[in-house]
């Protein structure tokens, strides 16, 4: 499988010309890359400009939304449903971001109903979960994590949805925008744990490889928090499936050049 750098633009940039700009540079740079597929994640208003693009031709870039609803249609002013972010070519869907979750309420109980009803369609949900820097700091990390994959993913089996399309980000919240990324041998951790536990919650396939680390599992496994394109490497390089990137993404030069410092790892491997 190929890693996934997934790029989240959150409420960036003001203008649909330096959005256009991103989105050109990095066009430009996807190239040359064979081994790493970006997902660019723009704000919902970018999107129906990309619908050409992003639905025919392109197949090294996809498209994806920052967050999306749980229900299909309705009375519910200001929501945008997983069925219309369809119909703009987006494959992927970002669900339960920090930030939303800080600033907007978002419970568990609403990540679980979104990422419920988004599987139901042919969009992939990326699930973020991550602790505080003072959970981390009181050694809860694993029990929260433990405590927002059971809640996230209540309900859900692979006899009653389709998990496969499931990608977990683990984003520790204390390493967002702070340019403090976690340490990767302490991300290494969380993934050997989230690998076992993700694959006991949902009953995924799965395999051991010579680390101990489950490998060949279909649930892609995500590192975001302060990655630029001097640290990239080191995540997949720990083990993680792809990156979760803010900041250095919006900056198309910075962002290739993050693409391929991992192309150019996986190549080595
Ligand atoms: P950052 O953001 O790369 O700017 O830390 C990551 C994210 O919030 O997904």
């Amino acid at each position: 499988m190929k890693p996934l750098v997934v790029a989240n633009w959150k409420c960036n940039p003001t203008t649909l010309d330096e959005a256009r700009e991103i989105l050109n540079g990095v066009k430009e740079g996807m190239r040359e890359i064979e081994k790493v597929e970006a997902i660019i994640c723009p704000p919902f208003l970018y999107l129906p400009y990309w619908v050409e693009f992003f639905s025919k031709k392109e197949k090294k870039i996809k498209l994806g939304a920052q967050d999306c609803f749980w229900e299909e249609k309705g009375a519910f002013t200001g929501e945008i449903s997983p069925k219309q972010l369809l119909n703009f070519g987006c494959e992927y869907v970002i669900i339960g971001h920090s930030e939303r979750r800080r600033y907007f309420g978002e419970t568990d109980k609403m990540i679980n109903k979104k990422i419920k009803a988004v599987i139901t369609t042919k969009l992939k949900p990326i699930l973020c979960i991550g602790e505080s820097e003072k959970e981390r700091k009181k050694g809860k990390t694993f029990e929260i994590l433990k405590r927002q994959l059971e809640n996230d993913l209540k309900d859900l089996s692979p006899n009653t949805h389709n998990l496969k399309s499931l990608i977990v980000a683990y984003e520790p919240v204390w390493a967002i925008g702070t340019g403090n990324a976690c340490n990767p041998k302490e991300a290494k951790e969380v993934l050997i744990f989230l690998k076992k536990f993700t694959h006991q919650l949902i009953n995924s396939p799965a395999q051991y490889n010579s680390e101990g680390i489950y490998s060949g599992s279909t649930n892609q496994l995500l590192y975001g928090g302060s990655v630029n394109s001097e640290n990239a490497k080191d995540y997949i390089e720990a083990g993680f499936d792809g990156l979760l990137v803010g900041g250095a993404s919006l900056n198309a030069e910075e962002f290739i050049k993050l693409v391929r410092s991992v192309e150019l790892f996986f190549k080595i491997c």
